[in-house]
């Protein structure tokens, strides 16, 4: 066995970016990500090859199964949610190194059980693992968690060498601003930062990378970059589902903290920050942390306010009828939680001084539909006067993060004929026209820069603070008032009338995606 598996993964031809042999230990291992999302990630990385030649997926939990049940778990996850069909190949490789440890989160010993297992491991291969510890259990344990990996030593393995323990913590962090900061005392006084990697999945989009690439590879965008020529910017991730099943999450959390203080947030970030000096994790994540250190604190009250919240009224979708939020399954009558929220926010810096961003979400609207739209200001002069000939639209640059990955500008062009009239048209990229359609899943590149401890791509401690710093004050205004203020939008609609207000305060209209 110890030959065998030190042939690289697939092939003998391991692509891996440097990773050294690898323990990944997810916690949850019967959660739903674990299985929609981290099993399949990890098959697809086998099947790259970018997996170390020598790796382990040990599956902890409460549950008390056997190795094998945990393999046919973690093949039924493939099958059903994997991008790519199942290799038999690849698959009994992964089986092989496929392992699972009961034990409870706050039960000492079963962290030395875990301890024993991966010493295990290394004397069977002969050479020492980086353990890669993956949180992904619901918030109540991630501290015992964290003083279980410290207590028992496996937060120090291999300290200061190439296979350091590292851990990924899932969301929620914290759910305002002081258990965000009791959260990461708990991470610090057991790992180093460089250890720890927060996760936001939108960080592994594809298109989010991309919008780091647009920005920055190409020399036209950065000169019109600014308050001179950006009148405003449009932040929408729009989802057609409801809460679904998970009305105890959500009604503990709510559109505020489950989308827009971390991934609506994070592309603001990548959209506004300054130039990086390079996309090493310090340089870049010290740009975004400038970024939020900028945005000036919301108007909670009165005419002026920045922001809006809502619930969804019954309504159609999909030629469908679907009910309400409070008609939903396990929502309390009277619930105070809002479905969809949406922020007008100030960026008092160089840059963006005067320049509206406009930030929403929302669960059953009208279509699923994740964009940044940079709208610019209108062209001087009036060459082309106010007139039934000319339908002047203002250029709008139109970043598609989900579905049909891609980038438009929209510009103004002559209709073809014999008098001059004028309309708007579109100039489009597509990621699935130009460079097909199986693109890797946000996990897979996440959970890959983890294992190489590329921490570009993930959360630092004073920047998810900085997050629910600002966003802190708007969730204990809303806990304050209740239901007073919560407006309502019919499901499969873009949204409700006071967030349209946000806009029109200014003179502008949010765009239909
Ligand atoms: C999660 C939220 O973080 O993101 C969910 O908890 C939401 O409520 C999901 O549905 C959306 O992710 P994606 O990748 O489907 O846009």
């Amino acid at each position: 066995m110890a030959d065998e598996i030190r042939h690289p993964f697939l092939h003998g031809l391991s692509k891996h970016r440097g990773s050294p042999p690898t323990v990944i230990v997810i916690f949850g291992a019967s959660g739903d990500l674990t299985a929609r999302k981290l099993i399949p990630a990890i098959y697809n990385l086998a099947h790259d090859g970018l997996l170390p030649a020598d790796f382990y997926l040990i599956g902890f939990g409460r549950k008390a199964i056997p190795d094998a049940e945990f393999q046919k778990i973690a093949a039924d996850a493939i099958k059903e949610f994997s991008r790519r069909e199942m290799s038999p190949e690849v698959w009994s490789r992964l089986a092989a190194r496929t392992l699972y440890v009961s034990g409870g989160y706050d039960e000492k010993a079963a962290y030395d059980r875990l301890g024993e297992r991966i010493c295990g491991l290394e004397k069977e291969i002969g050479q020492p693992l980086q353990s890669l510890f993956y949180i992904s259990t619901p918030p109540t344990v991630f501290a015992p968690i964290i003083q279980n990996l410290g207590a028992s030593g496996l937060a120090r393995r291999h300290l200061g060498q190439a296979q350091q323990s590292k851990v990924i913590i899932e969301k929620p962090f914290g759910r305002d601003l002081a258990s965000a900061q009791a959260l990461n005392q708990e991470l610090t006084t057991v790992f180093a930062e460089e250890q720890v990697f927060r996760i936001d999945h939108y960080l592994g989009k594809e298109t989010v990378q991309d919008l780091l690439v647009q920005r920055f590879a190409n020399s036209i965008f950065e000169p019109l970059w600014n308050r001179n020529y950006i009148d405003h910017v449009q932040i929408t991730v729009a989802e057609e589902v409801g809460v679904g099943s998970r009305a105890g999450y959500y009604e503990q959390s709510g559109c505020l903290r489950d989308m827009i203080q971390n991934h609506t947030m994070q592309l603001l970030a990548l959209t506004a920050m300054e130039p990086p000096v390079s996309f090493d994790p310090q340089s870049l994540r010290d740009e975004k942390v400038k970024l939020l250190k900028a945005i000036q604190p919301v108007r909670l009250e009165g005419p002026d306010s920045d922001v809006a919240r809502a619930q969804y009224s019954a309504g159609m979708m999909a030629g469908k009828e679907v009910p309400g939020y409070l008609s939903e399954k396990d929502i309390a009558q009277q619930s105070a939680t809002e479905s969809y929220a949406a922020l007008r926010l100030s960026i008092n810096n160089w840059r963006w001084q005067g320049v509206p961003f406009y930030l929403r979400s929302g669960k059953r609207m009208a279509r699923r539909v994740s964009e940044i739209a940079i709208r610019f200001k209108r062209a001087p002069g009036s060459l082309f006067a106010e007139s039934d000939r000319f339908n002047i639209a203002p250029n709008t640059l139109a970043f598609q993060i989900q579905p049909d990955e891609g980038l438009s500008l929209i510009l103004n062009a002559k209709v073809p004929g014999l008098e001059t009239r004028t309309q708007p048209v579109k100039m489009n990229f597509r990621y699935a026209t130009t460079f097909g359609s199986n693109t890797p899943e946000a996990y897979e590149r996440l959970v890959l820069d983890a294992m190489v401890g590329d921490g570009t791509l993930f959360i630092r401690g004073d920047e998810t603070e900085r997050s629910w710093q600002l966003i802190t004050p708007i969730l204990a205004h809303w806990a304050k008032e209740g239901r007073k203020g919560m407006d309502s939008y019919v499901a499969g609609s873009w949204g409700p009338a006071a967030s349209a207000a946000l806009l029109a305060a200014n003179g502008h209209t949010w765009r239909e995606p």
